[in-house]
């Protein structure tokens, strides 16, 4: 496996191996690698196959959190990294840096975002308003910089995998953009590198989300008529506040197609929910 950290020698290998004719799969991250991002990396072996060439990047894009997140303590551990992909059979892992990435950003030499209008207005767009700008424009960066066929996403982000969806329809991305499902820890916690703050008191309590998305599709399979978003809102919510460090956030019932929220919940629809546990944010979602 080679680690590349320059844009130029990345885009030189992309070109090289697209000349040989050899497929890029991609996944992009921001590192401090789970189980949920090396299944990821399966995913891409499998979409191009022994001939082809996947990677990873591994960059924690300062665009895309807001001046009150979390971007100065987010997770690294870029050893444990490189041995996760290594065994996870990657062939490239790109760690480029801030000075790479947005050249000149501080000096106001750096005027170029994507925005994606629609989807990003709600739910995650809603509560962090700069962060799928900063989302769209680093993948897109990311797309130019590793020119990947087939580009994998996880399903535990839904709306940053829509919001990609489209920025590939509406800027032509020759990049076919997978979705995968969400990894879960044994109680039904999804993985994620922000799980690491949670103490084990937070940690217990944070199966509440995985929890109220169990509960909310048993009940909307099991009636008869669709169901009234309002009262399953706030019977959710009062489930999930029963935990003293938790605190809901929000929670949407959507139509996953257009990310629109439905006043009535029928089976197929599309649950997400953020929950504060403690100071932090989880986030969560499933098929109704
Ligand atoms: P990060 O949070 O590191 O996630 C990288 C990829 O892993 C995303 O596609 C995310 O949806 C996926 N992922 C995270 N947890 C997962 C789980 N439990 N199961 C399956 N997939 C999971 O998402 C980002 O980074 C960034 O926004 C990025 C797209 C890299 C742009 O900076």
């Amino acid at each position: 496996m080679r680690t590349i950290t320059t844009v130029a020698a990345m885009q030189r290998l992309a070109g090289t191996w697209r000349r040989q004719g050899k497929r890029i799969g991609f996944v992009p991250t921001m590192g401090y690698l789970h189980a949920g991002h090396i299944s990821l990396v399966q995913r891409a072996r499998k979409c191009v196959g022994l001939e082809g060439v996947i990677g990873v990047s591994i960059y924690v894009n300062p665009t895309q959190f807001g001046p009150k997140e979390d971007l100065s303590r987010y997770p690294r551990d870029l050893a444990r990294d490189t041995r996760l992909c290594r065994e996870a059979g990657a062939d490239f892992l790109f760690v480029p840096t801030d000075a790479m990435m947005y050249p000149g950003k501080a000096e106001g030499a750096y005027s170029t975002y994507v925005v994606e209008e629609t989807l990003s207005q709600v739910m995650e767009g809603a509560a962090r308003p700069t962060h799928f700008r900063g989302v769209t424009t680093v993948v897109a960066k990311l797309f130019n910089i590793v020119q990947p066929e087939v580009a994998v996403f996880g399903a535990k982000d839904f709306q940053q995998a829509a919001i990609i969806q489209r920025m590939v329809k509406d800027l032509n991305f020759p990049v076919r953009v997978v979705v995968a499902p969400t990894r879960r820890e044994p109680d039904g916690l999804a993985m994620s590198s922000r799980n690491k703050y949670l103490n084990p008191a937070q940690r217990a309590q944070a199966v509440a989300l995985s929890q109220a998305s169990r509960q909310a599709r048993e009940i909307v399979r099991a009636a008869r008529s669709p169901v009234p978003a309002a009262g399953l809102k706030s019977r959710l919510q009062e489930f999930i506040q029963q935990k003293p460090e938790a605190r809901v956030d929000y929670i949407e019932f959507f139509d996953p197609a257009t990310l629109q929220a439905a006043a009535q919940v029928k089976p197929g629809m599309q649950m997400a929910l953020a929950v504060f546990v403690g100071a932090t944010r989880l986030i969560d979602n499933v098929r109704l």
